[in-house]
């Protein structure tokens, strides 16, 4: 894992947006999986910024969100669906025909949830994937003891997960219990997985994820497994991890370490 620790949201936003920025331009029919929530609002309006100042070109890549509210049709402005068009799709020159988001007012979501791994399959599987990670240790809406193996299906949620997300709805009772998500397995076959995190209120459950053991207890620590992740997180994300130190030098001596390992 590379872990990058920058100031603010802001240089967060920043840099992730150059990263995914920097795999479209070396594949311009990049499949790359997206992620929704506040994290990642910032990292969308610096992809959009640089869509329309220096003509990044979406119209070859092929988007997959990780995630959607089960019961929620797509116009609903609480749907990760509507979420993704006011965030990014609108401002960007992806082809409608080429964005995936799951169904979340589908009447069979087990059989939704098979057509959409075929989809990603069909599209050549995922090239990069964005994560956010939620306060539970989540990556998806694979909430706490989900397995290492699973595939997208309909997830129940977390309390905690249902408390967090309350904000955006009127009352906690209209956050939907349930939800469909790419499974960790589906996550994990990524090629590359850039997450981000912000907020002192990350600060645990980063610590927990990049120096703790992997445990299906906080479900973003199967990314230990992967070989190739990038974690970019503000200060206050980064504040509970231990070996910052030696992620700073990392980061500051880029030119050193690209020379050895080639990233
Ligand atoms: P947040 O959600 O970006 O709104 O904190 C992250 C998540 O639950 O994955």
């Amino acid at each position: 894992m590379e872990i990058i620790i920058t100031p603010d949201y802001e240089q967060m936003s920043k840099t992730s947006a150059q990263i995914i920025a920097r795999e479209i331009r070396k594949q311009h029919d990049l499949v790359l999986g997206l992620a929704t929530g506040d994290t990642p609002v910032g990292t969308y309006k610096e992809l959009a910024k640089t869509h329309k100042e220096e003509g990044l070109d979406f119209s070859k890549v092929t988007a997959f969100n990780l995630d959607e509210y089960v019961g929620l049709a797509p116009l609903h402005e609480n749907s990760y669906n509507f979420f993704m068009e006011e965030n990014l799709f609108k401002d960007i020159n992806v082809n409608p025909e080429n964005v995936y988001v799951p169904q979340g007012n589908t009447n069979d979501p087990e059989e939704f949830s098979q057509w959409y791994e075929k989809k990603i399959k069909e599209a050549g599987g995922l090239d990069l994937q964005v994560l956010g990670i939620g306060g539970d240790g989540h990556i998806g809406f694979n909430e706490p003891g989900s397995s290492f193996a699973s595939r997208t299906r309909v997830k129940a949620l977390e309390k905690q997960t249902i408390e967090d997300n309350s904000r955006f709805f009127e009352k906690e009772e209209d956050v939907p219990r349930f939800a469909i998500t790419m499974g960790i397995g589906t996550i994990l076959e990524a090629k590359k997985i850039l997450l981000i995190a912000n907020g002192e209120n990350k600060a645990n459950v980063c610590a927990q994820f990049i120096e703790g053991p992997v445990s299906s207890q906080i479900t973003a620590s199967a990314l230990q497994l992967h070989s190739y992740v990038t974690v970019v997180l503000d200060e206050a994300a980064a504040s509970k991890l231990k070996r910052k130190d030696y992620y700073n030098w990392v980061r500051d001596n880029k030119h050193l370490v690209q020379k050895k390992v080639g990233r």
